[in-house]
C-alpha cells in the first residue's frame, strides 16, 4: 500500500485536464504509441465530438521514482456544472488532487467549487498552471491568485504545459512525495466502495471499486451490503486502458469486479462490497444521493418501443445513477417517462446516448425545474410536470428552487452581468474585486432562470470571460402559471409549461412563433395557440400546402407508389401525430431555441 497513490485531476471546463492525463500516461508508457490516440481517457465517442469529459474514467499507471515501483490510479473527472456529481465521487476515491489551472485564464468559478469539494475530503492538492507554452500565459499573476486561494508557498506551485510535456515530469514526482499513500489495513474485513458501474453486453454488470480495507480475490462469495445480494468474484481486475485480470485487489486499490450480475437494479453506486464469510460491520458511507433538478418526458418515437425504452434506461443509469425516471403518460405522445437530469446538457448527452448506445430514438418534452406546490389542505406535492399541477382552487401558493451562484468576470462586463442576472429575476448577494479587474458576484436566482441559456447568454455578453457555478439553495415563492400550446383547437400536454407570470405573455407570444416555423406546412392550416387557463394570449397560423408524393406517378405503378410512400415516412422519423397535426421533436424543445 505503501508504493499506492490515487489521485484525481480538477479543474474548469478547457482548462486541460484530459490534455494532461494523457501526457501522463504517454510519460509512464501506460499505452503504446499505438494506442495512444489524443485525450484517449474521453473514450465515448460523444466525448471526443463534443471535446468535454463526460464520465469519470479511472486508470492505472506504473511509474519509479528514485528506484521505487510506484502504483498510480487516476480518476479523470468531468469539468462542466452538469457533472459535478461525478467529481464528488472521483474525489472520495482519491488521496490526493492535482488543481489544473490555464494560465491564460486564471481562476474560474469551478476551479474555486471544485477545490472546496476537494478540500472537504482532506484531499492533498497539488497546484498546476497549464499551458505555459501560450503567448498569452500570464504565470506569475495565476501564481499569485493560487497563492491567495489556497494558501500555498509559490514554489510549491508546478507550471506545465500538457501539449508539449514541459514539466509534466515533474507531476509524476509530486505525486509521489506529497500525496498520501492510501489508509486502511490488507487483513481487515473487506470493504470495498463502488464508485461507477457499466453494461457489457457480454460480461454483463462491472462494478468498478476502490478498496478501502481487506482484499478480494477472484472466486471469493462476495455480497453487497445495501441490496444484501450474494454473487462470486468471476473475475477481479485492475483498469488499464482495458482491463486486466488480477488474482485479488488489496486495500488502497481501485480495481473491477465482474460477477455475473445482470439486473441493473442490483448494482447500487455509493454501495460497499463485503465478503459473505467474513463481512465488515459496516458500510462505507456513500455517496449523497444526488437530487434532479430538470425534469422532462422522454417518448419513444414508434410508440411500440415503450419496453425497450426502460430496459435502456435501466442500462444507462446504471453509468449514469444521477438519471431518476418514472413512468407517465400523455394524450399526445402515449406512454413514457418522466426523467430527471443535472441539467440541460446532461439531457441532451443522455438523449444522445440511448441513441447511440442503445438504438432508441425518443422524443424529449419542455423541460422544467421541480415545484413545491401548497395545497389548500395543507399537504406540499412535489411537481414535476405541468399536468401534475394541482387544480388552481386546489394551491395555496407555489414555491420554485433558487440557487446560490458565483460568477466570476473581468470588471469590464461587470455591468451587463449584473443586467443579466437582474433580468433574470437574480438578487445580487455580494461583490468582491479579487484583483483590480476580476470581480467574483454572487446572486440568488430562480433555477428555472437559469437552466435554458443563461450559460450561453453570459458567456456572450462577456466574450467568453465570465465563469459561472451554483448550487442549489432552497426554494421560494414564486407566482406561477400553467401555460397550454393548442393546435387546432387542441391541448397538447407535452408542449406545456409552468412559467413566471411576468413572463407568460411574452414566452406564449415567442412560442407561438417559434413553432411556426418549426411545424412545417401541412395539407390544411394549423392554428397555434398559447392559453393561460381558457384565456387565448397569443395566435399564429402555419399556412396549408398541397404536396402530394405520389402525384408523379400517375396513379400508376402500385409498387413504386409505396416506395415513394415508404421513403415518406423515414423522412417523418422523430415526427409524432397530434390530432390531424404532425409535429418534429424539435417543435417539443422550441422552448429551448428561443432568443
Ligand atoms: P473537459 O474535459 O471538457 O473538462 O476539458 P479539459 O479540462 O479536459 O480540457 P482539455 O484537455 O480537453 O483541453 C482543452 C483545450 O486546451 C484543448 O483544445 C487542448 O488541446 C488545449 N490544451 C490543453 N493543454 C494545453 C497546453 O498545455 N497548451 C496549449 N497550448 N493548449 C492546451
Amino acid at each position: 500500500m505503501e508504493n499506492i497513490r490515487n489521485f484525481c485531476i480538477i479543474a474548469h471546463i478547457d482548462h486541460g485536464k484530459s490534455t494532461l492525463a494523457d501526457r501522463l500516461l504517454q510519460l509512464t508508457n501506460t499505452l503504446t504509441d499505438r494506442e495512444f490516440q489524443e485525450q484517449v481517457l474521453d473514450s465515448m465517442d460523444l466525448e471526443r465530438e463534443k471535446g468535454i469529459t463526460i464520465k469519470s474514467h479511472a486508470i492505472q499507471m506504473e511509474y519509479t521514482y528514485q528506484g521505487k515501483p510506484y502504483k498510480l490510479n487516476l480518476i479523470d473527472t468531468p469539468g462542466h456544472v452538469d457533472f459535478s456529481y461525478e467529481v464528488s465521487r472521483a474525489i472520495a476515491s482519491c488521496e490526493g488532487a492535482l488543481l489544473v489551472v490555464d494560465a491564460t485564464q486564471g481562476i474560474q468559478a469551478q476551479t474555486i467549487s471544485n477545490l472546496y469539494l476537494a478540500l472537504n475530503h482532506d484531499l492533498e492538492i497539488i497546484p498546476v498552471i497549464n499551458k505555459i507554452d501560450m503567448d498569452a500565459a500570464m504565470v506569475d499573476e495565476v501564481k499569485d491568485q493560487i497563492v491567495d486561494l489556497i494558501g500555498c508557498k509559490p514554489e510549491e506551485i508546478l507550471a506545465v504545459s500538457a501539449k508539449t510535456g514541459q514539466g509534466v515530469e515533474e507531476v509524476l514526482d509530486a505525486i509521489v512525495t506529497r500525496i498520501k499513500p492510501p489508509a486502511g489495513d490488507p487483513n481487515a474485513p473487506l470493504q470495498a466502495l463502488i464508485f461507477d458501474s457499466v453494461f457489457n453486453s457480454f460480461r454483463g454488470i462491472i462494478a468498478y471499486f476502490k478498496v478501502f480495507n481487506g482484499t478480494i480475490r477472484k472466486g471469493d462469495k462476495v455480497k453487497f451490503f445495501n441490496t444484501g445480494m450474494e454473487y462470486e468474484a468471476d473475475e477481479v481486475g485492475i483498469l488499464r486502458l482495458k482491463m486486466i485480470p488480477r488474482d485479488s485487489i488489496s486495500a488502497g486499490d481501485v480495481g473491477y469486479i465482474i460477477s455475473g450480475i445482470k439486473d441493473s437494479s442490483e448494482v447500487k453506486v455509493g454501495d460497499t462490497i463485503t465478503h459473505v464469510n467474513k463481512p465488515c460491520e459496516k458500510a462505507i458511507a456513500g455517496f449523497e444521493d444526488v437530487k434532479p433538478m430538470l425534469f422532462a418526458g422522454l417518448y419513444p418515437v414508434d410508440a411500440d418501443e415503450y419496453e425497450d425504452l426502460r430496459a435502456s434506461l435501466e442500462k444507462l443509469k446504471l453509468n449514469d445513477a444521477s438519471i431518476t425516471f418514472e413512468p407517465e403518460s400523455s394524450l399526445a405522445l402515449g406512454f413514457g417517462f418522466r426523467c430527471g437530469f443535472l441539467g440541460l446538457l446532461h439531457m441532451e448527452i443522455v438523449q444522445e446516448r440511448l441513441y447511440r448506445e442503445f438504438n432508441m430514438d425518443v422524443i424529449t418534452t419542455v423541460p422544467n425545474v421541480p415545484y413545491l406546490v401548497h395545497t389548500t389542505k395543507g399537504e406540499v406535492i412535489e411537481v414535476h410536470n405541468p399536468s401534475g399541477l394541482p387544480a388552481p382552487t386546489m394551491i395555496d401558493y407555489i414555491e420554485e428552487p433558487v440557487i446560490a451562484a458565483q460568477i466570476i468576470t473581468k470588471s469590464e462586463y461587470l455591468g451587463a452581468v449584473i443586467k443579466l442576472c437582474i433580468d433574470k429575476r437574480g438578487v445580487l448577494k455580494n461583490q468582491v474585486f479579487l484583483t483590480s479587474d476580476r470581480v467574483e458576484l454572487s446572486f440568488r436566482l430562480p433555477l428555472s432562470e437559469i437552466v435554458f441559456d443563461f450559460y450561453d447568454k453570459l458567456k456572450s455578453i462577456s466574450r467568453g470571460y465570465a465563469s459561472f457555478d451554483y448550487v442549489v439553495d432552497g426554494y421560494q415563492e414564486a407566482r406561477l402559471v400553467k401555460l397550454d400550446i393548442l393546435l387546432n383547437g387542441e391541448g397538447v400536454d407535452a408542449l406545456s409549461s409552468l412559467i413566471h407570470n411576468d413572463n407568460a405573455y411574452e414566452f406564449g407570444r415567442r412560442m407561438c412563433e417559434k413553432l411556426k416555423e418549426l411545424i412545417p406546412r401541412q395539407q390544411f392550416d394549423i392554428a397555434i395557440q398559447a392559453a393561460i387557463g381558457s384565456k387565448i394570449i397569443a395566435r399564429e397560423t402555419v399556412k396549408a400546402v398541397r404536396k402530394d408524393v405520389t402525384a408523379k406517378c400517375y396513379g400508376g405503378d402500385i409498387t413504386r407508389k409505396r416506395k415513394l410512400l415508404e421513403k415518406q415516412k423515414k423522412g417523418k422519423k422523430r415526427m409524432r401525430q397530434i390530432g390531424t397535426v404532425e409535429v418534429p421533436q424539435q417543435a417539443f424543445l422550441a422552448v429551448l431555441k428561443m432568443d
